[in-house]
Parts: C-alpha cells; sequence; structure tokens
C-alpha cells in the first residue's frame, strides 16, 4: 500500500544543528552497532567506579568521533570520560553525555539509551543547567527513538529510525511538541536501598504505592523517563538517604540533560529542594538526587521528602 503521508526526516540548520547531527549520526550508529554486540566486561573502571563493559567504551568513542566531525564541538565529557576533551578549537559547544545509559540491564536486553547535553564554551564549573542549550535523549527498544529540543520551534520533538531505502536509515519524525501534564498516575522509584535511611521517601512510595499509581521501573534512567515524555504524565525519581546511600545519577551526563528536556515539555525537576537546572556545577563527577516529570507530582515528593526530615 502506497504511503500517503510524507516522511518527515528530522534537519536541524544552524551551527547548533550541525551539533543535533552529529548526535543523531552516532545515535544511528550506536543502535545497528548494539543490535549485533555482545556484552563484555573489560578491565577498567570509569571514574564513578563503574566496571565498563565493551560496549559503555563503544559507544563512547563513536560518539566523541561524531562531536568532532561536526567541527561545532569545542569539547567534550562523558561519564566514561569525565574530564576535557578537546575537540575542536573553533567549536562554540561543549557536549556531556552518557553514551550507554543502562549497561547494567544490557545482558538482560531491556531498553537502554544515551543521554546529552549541549552547553556553550566555557567552564562548566562556573555554570549551572540554565545554561544548557540543547539537548537529546535516545533509545534503543525494539524501535529506535531519539527526543530532542529542537531550537527552531522551542519544542521537544521524537524522531524514530526508520529504513527509507534499500539499507538507508533516516530519523524521521515520529512525534511534534511533546508535552508533560502537571499531574501523572506512573511512578519509577529509584535509588530505594535509601528508604530505610529516608523516612520522607519511604512515605512518598508508600503513599503511590496506597493512591492508585502505577509502577513502571525498568531499571535504566533513560528509558523509565522516556515513559514520561511518550505517555505525557508520570514521575521517576532517585533519591539518597545520606550518609549511607548517596546520591546515585550523575548531575552532567544524566540529571542536568533530562532535566533541560523534561522542563521544555513542561514538567519539572528537582533535587529535593531546587530545580535541577539550578545546581551549581562543582566538578565533572558531580551527583545530585532526582525527581523529575509532572509538575505536581514532583512538588508533592518534594513536600515528603521535607516532612520526613
Ligand atoms: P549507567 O548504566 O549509565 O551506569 O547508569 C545506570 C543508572 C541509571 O540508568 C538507573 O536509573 C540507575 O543506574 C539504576 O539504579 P537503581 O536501580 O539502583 O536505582
Ligand atoms: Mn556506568
Ligand atoms: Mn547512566
Ligand atoms: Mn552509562
Amino acid at each position: 500500500m502506497e504511503n500517503t503521508t510524507p516522511l518527515e526526516i528530522l534537519k536541524l540548520d544552524g551551527e547548533l544543528g550541525q551539533v543535533y547531527q552529529g548526535i543523531l549520526e552516532a545515535c544511528k550508529e550506536i543502535a545497528e552497532h548494539l543490535r549485533y554486540s555482545t556484552s563484555n566486561k573489560i578491565q577498567t573502571t570509569n571514574d564513578f567506579g563503574d566496571v565498563q563493559l565493551d560496549q559503555d567504551v563503544q559507544t563512547d568513542s563513536l560518539i566523541f568521533e561524531a562531536l568532532k566531525n561536526t567541527g561545532m564541538v569545542y569539547a567534550g565529557l562523558s561519564e566514561e570520560r569525565s574530564y576535557v576533551t578537546q575537540l575542536d578549537d573553533n567549536g562554540k559547544y561543549i557536549v556531556t553525555f552518557d553514551p550507554l545509559d543502562g549497561s547494567s540491564i544490557i545482558d538482560t536486553n531491556f531498553t537502554i539509551g544515551s543521554i546529552f547535553a549541549i552547553w556553550p564554551k566555557g567552564d562548566l564549573n562556573e555554570m549551572t543547567g540554565r545554561k544548557i542549550v540543547g539537548a537529546a535523549l535516545a533509545l534503543y527498544g525494539s524501535r529506535t527513538n531519539i527526543l530532542i529540543y529542537n531550537p527552531d520551534t522551542e519544542q521537544v520533538d521524537e524522531a524514530t529510525l526508520q529504513k527509507t531505502g534499500e539499507n538507508e536509515l533516516q530519523w524521521v519524525i515520529s512525534q511534534k511538541n511533546i508535552r508533560i501534564r502537571t499531574d501523572g498516575r506512573y511512578f519509577s522509584p529509584g535509588n530505594t536501598r535509601s528508604i530505610q535511611y529516608n523516612k520522607g521517601y519511604r512515605d512518598c512510595i508508600q503513599f503511590w504505592s496506597r493512591n492508585g499509581y502505577i509502577l513502571r521501573y525498568s531499571g535504566g534512567m533513560a528509558p523509565d523517563c522516556y515513559h514520561i515524555f511518550k505517555k505525557g504524565e508520570g514521575v521517576f525519581s532517585s533519591v539518597s538517604g545520606e550518609p549511607k546511600v548517596t546520591p546515585k545519577l550523575r548531575l552532567l551526563y544524566e540529571c542536568a540533560p533530562i532535566s533541560y528536556l523534561c522542563e521544555k515539555a513542561g514538567g519539572l525537576s528537582s533535587d529535593g529542594t531546587q530545580s535541577v537546572l539550578d545546581i551549581q556545577v562543582k566538578g565533572y563527577t558531580q551527583k545530585c538526587d532526582i525527581i523529575i516529570g509532572s509538575r505536581e507530582e514532583v512538588e508533592r515528593v518534594e513536600r515528603f521528602l521535607q516532612n520526613g526530615k
């Protein structure tokens, strides 16, 4: 049957658009690479103490190379190389990214992703997430999708990797202007080892369980947050119970990029007291608590955490 709707290929113009093109190119390669790869632990750890898989370092290299090829990226930092890697002296941007989110669930063939934030060139340690100028969240599941903040329309759009020719894969726009409603029924509670030390978080999870909320937790921040964007509602949380259970997720590579997308889509992000985008960057391995998603649900978690103190 003839396809009557014209395919709208995702194209972005300008210098920032070229950075996005690099990201799109890298994610396309990663999607193809992962489909036929095997997971082997290699004998190295990253600065966060994670034992690296060969896929962590392969996807990391693919992204660094694609960013360099754009000629628009001054420097890059990633979960696997959490220091400044200079790419192009003339570049105007810094890209921070998690090349492979979900390496602990890749052996079970759960959905995994890549997370990106684009910052202006400068000292990241003098910035907050408010300086971010673009972000993307790719998902490698039964399909390959990406959410991007489109600087031309100032909206969050979704693209899907599709076969457009015999052997040609292209990013086709599959949903425009993704919005997150103010309240939501889905909850995705992460870092739950903390609840024995954090009464507020424990009470909050109990509230969700007793009030008809629906659990959605895969063990990957990328797919769990993607669920919120796609359904347009819900809340993802990763909350610590200091001093025994410390924050788990990384500000530059995971929390700030997804918070940027979430707030651009009408949602809210919080570290318990302030927006994740207002957290002052203090180092390249900084971690933070995060609650993200539907505005009223995030505010409810903040109240539970305050009351539990
Ligand atoms: P990564 O695979 O990039 O190291 O990140 C894993 C993270 C994140 O995706 C997820 O939300 C969290 O680890 C899951 O941990 P818990 O189930 O212990 O919360
Ligand atoms: Mn890791
Ligand atoms: Mn991750
Ligand atoms: Mn990772």
